[in-house]
């Protein structure tokens, strides 16, 4: 287990480094956070979105939860949404997923944990809604990182369906969704393709990723 006290340590040389390059650092922070993007990605710890996007504090707004979901009551999620569009104003909303997803192997596989297999039915969801697609790949491994592509192809037009999202486009406020995906073996972002500025956008992004027409 790592010693707690190095941690207090790393903390303390890392804010005299900070305040060596930029002296005002952390006082112009604390008076404002003005975030340009909404990162809402997995919370496996080898994924961290500030680190792997190169981005200093106050740079990125964070919501992690187990394998990147977007549920439409979840209260948390959408008041992060809330939020970072309406109040801190952002002007991209990120939803990262990775390759290697454990959340998504459970659920690819229906397996049983706990009380985490009623969040991961949502993924579950996913898997039965793209099953005919999963049934014709190779393989487990390519079904697992279809799955991976797929879950966060769904969250993005999930963040696109919320209210917060299309009051915001109704006002013409300019706010875009995108979807990305990381790999953990070589550590690169890959951009699915699924970016939007707009409902109608969003839904035809949506079609032409996953092949389907009836969702949307
Ligand atoms: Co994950």
């Amino acid at each position: 287990m790592a010693d707690l006290d190095d941690l207090l340590e790393n903390n303390r040389r890392w804010a005299e480094q900070m305040r060596a390059q930029d002296p005002q650092f952390f006082e112009r922070l604390a008076s404002i956070q003005m975030p340009h993007m909404l990162w809402i990605g997995c919370s496996d710890s080898r994924v961290p979105a500030n680190q792997i996007t190169g981005q200093q504090p106050g740079e990125v707004f964070v919501h992690r939860n187990v394998a990147n979901v977007v549920v439409h009551t979840d209260l948390n999620c959408l008041s992060v949404i809330q939020f970072a569009v309406d109040v801190l104003r952002v002007q991209h909303v990120i939803v990262c997923g990775h390759y290697g997803c454990g959340g998504v192997k459970v659920a690819l596989e229906g397996q049983r944990l706990g009380l985490i297999d009623n969040w991961l039915r949502h993924v579950e969801d996913v898997r039965d809604t793209h099953a005919a697609t999963l049934g014709g790949l190779k393989d487990d491994e390519a079904r697992w990182d279809r799955l991976c592509e797929l879950n966060v192809i769904e969250q993005v037009l999930h963040v696109s369906q919320t209210t917060v999202m299309r009051d915001a486009w109704a006002r013409g406020q300019e706010v875009a969704v995108h979807g990305w995906i990381y790999a953990l073996r070589d550590g690169r972002l890959r951009d699915l393709h699924v970016s939007a500025a707009s409902a109608g956008e969003a839904a035809r992004v949506y079609q032409a990723a996953v092949g389907l027409e009836a969702r949307v």
